[in-house]
């Protein structure tokens, strides 16, 4: 800025270079700004057009989450992929993009309960009608479709029991049907299932989980078939609930060590699977990797559940005598923690509910982290000593 300006105004412009393009930064730049410059109308109208690239409006896309989508898109295997402010951000924007007012969808039991709630608190106010099934039942789900069924919708390992989705056989149900199979992938990440790999049309996680990988951040992401993901990204951008530039960066960084931190996760979920299987202080051990499953692969995730003899009382005691594992109402970190799925991620569903899915007051969700094996077990086995 010239010298012969104000100091003020010198202020307010203070800092505007052009950075040289001919080297490239190793770690993507923090595109920390709302908005961008043009030189002129012709370049707004272009880039509006999509005739030339270019960013206008951070709620519209930024660097940070494009580079963020297209990882995840890569790392699942599908055309197009968006990011939204939290993992409930992108199944908002999934469903909103995906179905209207007289839709109607077919829901697995075994749901998040925020996912239940926004079907049963929001959609619902919207004219969005739902049917709950066993969606490894095909014949259950076969006789939930209606002619204004939309989509079948289901976690490819359930939150809090582990069920590993029948994605094959859902996805040729829905194939035939004209129906759209959405997937939340939370638990498994793409490095342990991929659904799109297995017929479904979209899905979807939280990255503020085992993407993000240290609890330091909030987002969510979507991937699959271009059609469907163009949908989503409207109802998205309307929705609002964009995700800024540094969370973006910071679930771009924790992807390139997802296969490092889940590999040694998974290990370390069966071998405390395997330790708790038989303890006498313990009921019973949700884990698919105790049967194995012939849709995972590198392990069988690092969630597991387990019932506590002795009621809720029993699961306090346990959890007040954890040392490394601490209470978290989330997962994904790279430390060991645990949950308790009544009273925090499945509180929206009635007790008759998560009785019939076998979330009882004793459950306590577990999430292994990168720690020494042993250390873990140690951890378990002292705390339920003590049950
Ligand atoms: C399976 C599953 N899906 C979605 C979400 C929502 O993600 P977020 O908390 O990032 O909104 C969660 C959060 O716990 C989850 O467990």
């Amino acid at each position: 800025m010239p010298e012969h300006k104000q100091f003020g105004t010198r202020a307010a412009h203070a800092g505007r270079i052009d950075v040289p393009t001919t080297t490239r930064p190793v770690s993507m730049p923090i595109y920390q700004t709302s908005v961008y410059a043009f030189p002129d109308l012709d370049l707004v109208e272009a880039v509006q057009e999509g005739r030339e690239k270019g960013y206008l409006y951070a709620r519209n896309g930024q660097p940070n989450a494009e580079a963020l989508e297209v990882a995840y898109a890569e790392l699942e295997g599908g055309e197009a992929g968006i990011s939204a402010a939290t993992g409930m951000g992108a199944i908002f924007a999934v469903l909103f993009g995906l179905l209207e007012a007289g839709a109607h969808a077919v829901v697995t039991r075994d749901i998040y309960g925020a996912t239940y709630a926004l079907f049963e608190q929001q959609l619902s106010r919207y004219g969005v009608n739902r049917t709950y099934v066993d969606t490894n039942d095909l014949g259950a789900v076969a006789a939930a479709i209606r002619p204004e069924t939309k989509l079948v919708y289901v976690e490819s390992i359930s939150n809090p029991t582990v069920k590993v989705a029948d994605l094959p056989g859902l996805a040729q149900l829905c194939r035939e049907r004209g129906l759209k199979l959405v997937v939340d992938n939370t638990f498994a990440s793409p490095f342990v299932l991929r659904p799109l790999e297995h017929g479904a049309h979209v899905v979807i996680s939280s990255a503020t989980k085992f993407l993000g990988g240290h609890s330091d951040l909030m987002a969510g992401v979507a991937a699959g078939e271009r059609e469907s993901l163009t949908k989503i990204r409207q109802a998205l951008v309307l929705n609002g609930a964009m995700l800024d530039p540094f969370a973006a960066w910071l679930t771009v960084r924790g992807t390139k060590t997802l296969h490092l931190r889940v590999e040694r996760q998974c290990s370390n979920a069966l071998a405390l699977a395997r330790f708790l299987n038989g303890h006498p202080k313990v009921e019973v051990v949700n884990y698919p990797g105790l049967a194995g499953h012939p849709l995972l692969r590198n392990g069988a995730g690092a969630m597991l559940s387990f019932a506590v003899r002795g009621g809720l009382a029993a699961a306090n005691r346990l959890i007040r005598g954890l040392e490394l594992a601490e209470f978290v109402p989330s997962l994904g970190d790279v430390t060991t923690t645990v949950s308790h799925p009544v009273l925090t991620s499945h509180r929206a569903m009635s007790p008759e509910q998560r009785a019939g899915l076998g979330i009882t007051e004793n459950l306590v969700r577990v999430s292994t982290g990168i720690e020494a094996v042993e250390d873990i077990i140690a951890d378990f086995d002292r705390a339920l000593s003590g049950v």
